[in-house]
């Protein structure tokens, strides 16, 4: 597909232009795009009951209540950001949510690094920082049948071309865009074409068991793995060193009385160690 990047006027996202756009023949096939809607992960987990088909996409201009994690809000201005979810239905042993997070950042920091060669990276378990400041944020969410996981859906949320004005202000990492680090207006088609290329990529991967890869990929791109960490679960709150992350997505933290825990579900800051 050809660059957008220098181009001063940006093909708008609509249906034709995704359609046109989007090259890939699992991940993003059928594309569901909205002007407006009020969360594309909400759209995709009532798409689950209606019309389960892996690899939809839903995405769209403006979200009035985007969702992030832990139940707060994920806020960007219409036409500036990349707003979409994949709804996934790999074989049930392969519906953990870690790992089709991890295959969704993994495809964001290539994706990047391929088109714009930005110093991305990854921290546990699903932001993408670009030099420590947050360009996208994923929320993968989970629909079940008679107790069982029926369907995942992988959220991401990029700030694309959000001045420093535009980008909400947070409370941790702080937040950036491609606009601010690259210093060009991107086109949102270009890099979601890239994006669903790569996801499809490890999504096949995955669902053929090869989890190593995508995991051996993570290791690469993560800015946690090595650091001491402050690790905040609903329980307990410790500090201790990243060591791993395991096959099933799990991040082995271990602990000053070296002690090994695994967490699937925390917030993880890294803690800066003075000189
Ligand atoms: C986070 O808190 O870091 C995760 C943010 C995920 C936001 C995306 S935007 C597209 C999709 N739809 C939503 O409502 N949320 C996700």
């Amino acid at each position: 597909m050809a660059s957008h990047a220098s181009s001063s006027r940006l093909p708008r996202l609509s249906k034709k232009t995704l359609d046109h756009a989007v090259s890939t023949t699992l991940i993003g096939r059928p594309i569901y795009y909205f002007p407006e809607l009020p969360s594309t992960n909400m759209y995709a987990l009532n798409l689950c009951s209606r019309d389960p088909q892996d690899g939809t996409l839903v995405i769209a201009n403006y979200q009035t209540h985007g969702r992030g994690r832990h139940h707060r809000a994920w806020r960007a201005p219409r036409g500036k950001a990349l707003l979409f979810s994949l709804l996934l239905t790999p074989p049930p042993e392969l519906r953990g949510p870690q790992l089709l997070t991890i295959v969704g950042a993994i495809s964001v920091c290539e994706a990047m690094k391929q088109l714009y060669t930005v110093p991305v990276s990854i921290k546990w378990p699903n932001d993408v920082l670009i030099e420590g400041r947050k360009v996208c944020g994923i929320l993968t969410e989970l629909t079940t049948q008679r107790g069982m996981t029926s369907a995942v859906v992988v959220g991401i949320g990029i700030n694309v071309n959000q001045k420093v004005s535009e980008l909400p202000r947070v409370v941790g990492t702080p937040a950036t865009s491609l606009l601010i680090e690259y210093g060009k207006k991107i086109s949102r088609l270009e890099l979601l074409s890239k994006i669903l290329e790569r996801f499809e990529h490890y999504y096949r991967l995955f669902r053929r068991d090869q989890r190593d890869q995508v995991i051996n990929q993570w290791r690469r791109f993560s800015s946690t793995l090595g650091k001491q960490v402050r690790v905040q679960t609903h329980e307990t709150t410790f500090i201790g060193t990243a060591a791993d992350i395991e096959t099933d997505g799990g991040l082995v933290v271990r602990k000053d009385n070296g002690f090994l825990v695994k967490i699937f579900s925390a917030d993880v800051q890294e803690i800066k160690i003075l000189p």
